[in-house]
């Protein structure tokens, strides 16, 4: 069923391009972390939707065969059987098992690419190339040359268009079929688990190295081995720096503590926020700040359907908060000035989303063909999450706002009619965050 679903994607793909093509998908390699240990491998996503082959050092050919009933043909190329590489580093397919279990018409040694992709490209006028890396940087020129050799007096000698695939692949990685979007499901159901879990560990003098740990435990529990990207645990003023990694201060009473964390599920990505008051109960300031954050978000939310504008989610954030911000006496001015000079960009400093799949941070466009913002899809993923930062250096605040970044983030999906909070039950209101951090273990 599984390689149907990568055939039903290549032929997808392949419908979608012109005739005569020639794609070339790079897989990634493993990378090195120091002399000769690896980093654990993730394939690239383009490679893994477009195949399933999940090895290091492996490439696609997808090329247009009219003697084939779909109209192309796929070979891939990947490492050969050795049997004393597998006993240290694990199982490969090889060349048999790419074409008996991954459905290539044929399959070569990855040290016969050049030979074997120079043998298939022939009057395919159109290359389209995958290479994140730039690992075939220089051979493409050699690859485009086409009819360089003709001598015919009143032949123009060409080349070959070079494309990247990303133009044609990545718009249709952002409708998820149900199959994605059920491993998303499935990511934040686990993140959901992480999320309470230090949301119950969380107490003064406790580390934030400690709290991300615990998301890793609980999320491990739902067969997460992964995060979708590194966790950002967030005390105090450590929060408005937005990609805080270091996880390594101890929280202190009366601080409010930013957890922006996503577990990943077969190489699908979550990605929620959370921001509570470290020993569970919110100042005023903290609860009104966090209150005003939270209407953004819900605003947002409430407007996604399909044929919503992609930047309507932005500008309802932006306008929320703007006219919160003026009532709390943060910003001067009126609505239409404040919005006017976008001086609550002092405050709420990043856009408020990204598609959601693969990559945390997912691929394909936010405008159409004509400039024009996006309109939303049922089948699109994407996340919310708006946010206001205020520094211990905004000497301007009143003290009881400084030195803290307050973000929500929800995992939203476009639905026929309307739209779904993927990531509804992690305690978000006032109410139930300090329900919960009263009653932890
Ligand atoms: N966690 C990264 C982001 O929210 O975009
Ligand atoms: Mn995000
Ligand atoms: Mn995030």
């Amino acid at each position: 069923m599984i390689s149907t679903m990568y055939q039903n994607r290549r032929t997808a793909l392949f419908n979608a391009l012109p005739n005569k093509s020639f794609v070339i998908i790079s897989g990634y390699q493993q990378k090195v972390r120091s002399k000769n240990i690896k980093y654990h491998f993730r394939q690239d996503n383009d490679f893994l939707y477009l195949t399933g082959f999940n090895e290091p050092d492996a490439v696609a050919l997808l090329y247009s065969d009219e003697s084939k009933d779909t109209g192309y043909s796929y070979t891939l190329l990947c490492r050969p059987k050795d049997e004393a590489q597998e006993v240290s580093f694990g199982v490969r397919a090889g060349v048999l098992g790419a074409v008996s279990q991954y459905g290539a018409d044929d399959a070569f040694d990855i040290a016969e690419l050049e030979q074997a992709l120079l043998s298939k490209l022939t009057d395919h006028t159109n290359l389209f190339i995958s290479d994140e890396l730039g690992r075939f940087s220089n051979q493409v020129v050699g690859w485009l040359s086409y009819q360089r050799q003709s001598c015919s007096f009143d032949t123009i000698k060409q080349y070959r268009t070079l494309t990247p695939l990303a133009k044609v692949l990545h718009p249709m990685r952002v409708i998820k079929s149900s199959h994605e979007i059920d491993k998303i499901k499935a990511a934040v159901h686990a993140s959901t688990a992480g999320h309470i879990a230090v949301m119950q560990a969380c107490k003064p003098g406790v580390n934030e190295a400690l709290l991300s740990a615990s998301f890793n435990f609980a999320i491990s529990q739902y067969g997460c081995s992964e995060v979708a990207y590194p966790n950002i645990v967030a005390s105090g003023n450590n929060a408005c720096c937005l990609h805080y990694e270091e996880n390594c201060c101890n929280l202190a009473d009366g601080q409010m503590l930013l957890i922006d964390a996503g577990g990943e599920l077969e190489h699908y990505a979550s990605d929620i926020t959370r921001t509570y008051p470290v020993n569970g109960k919110f100042t005023e300031a903290q609860s009104l700040l966090y209150q005003l954050v939270l209407k953004a978000l819900d605003a947002a939310i409430a407007k996604v359907t399909p044929g919503a504008c992609w930047n309507s989610l932005y500008e309802t954030c932006m306008t929320v908060m703007a006219q919160g911000l003026i009532e709390l006496g943060l910003l001067s001015g009126t609505i239409e000035e404040v919005m006017r000079t976008e001086s609550y960009k002092r405050f709420t400093i990043h856009k408020t989303g990204h598609w959601l799949g693969m990559d945390v941070h997912d691929v394909g466009p936010y405008h159409d063909e004509n400039g024009q913002w996006r309109k939303l899809e049922s089948g699109m993923v994407f996340t919310i999450e708006p946010g206001i930062y205020i520094p211990l250096s905004a000497t301007d605040v009143p003290e009881a706002y400084r030195g803290m970044g307050i973000r929500i983030e929800d995992d939203i999906l476009v639905t026929q009619n309307g739209h779904e909070n993927l990531s509804i039950n992690i305690p978000r209101t006032v109410d139930e965050i300090e329900t919960v951090m009263a009653t932890s273990l």
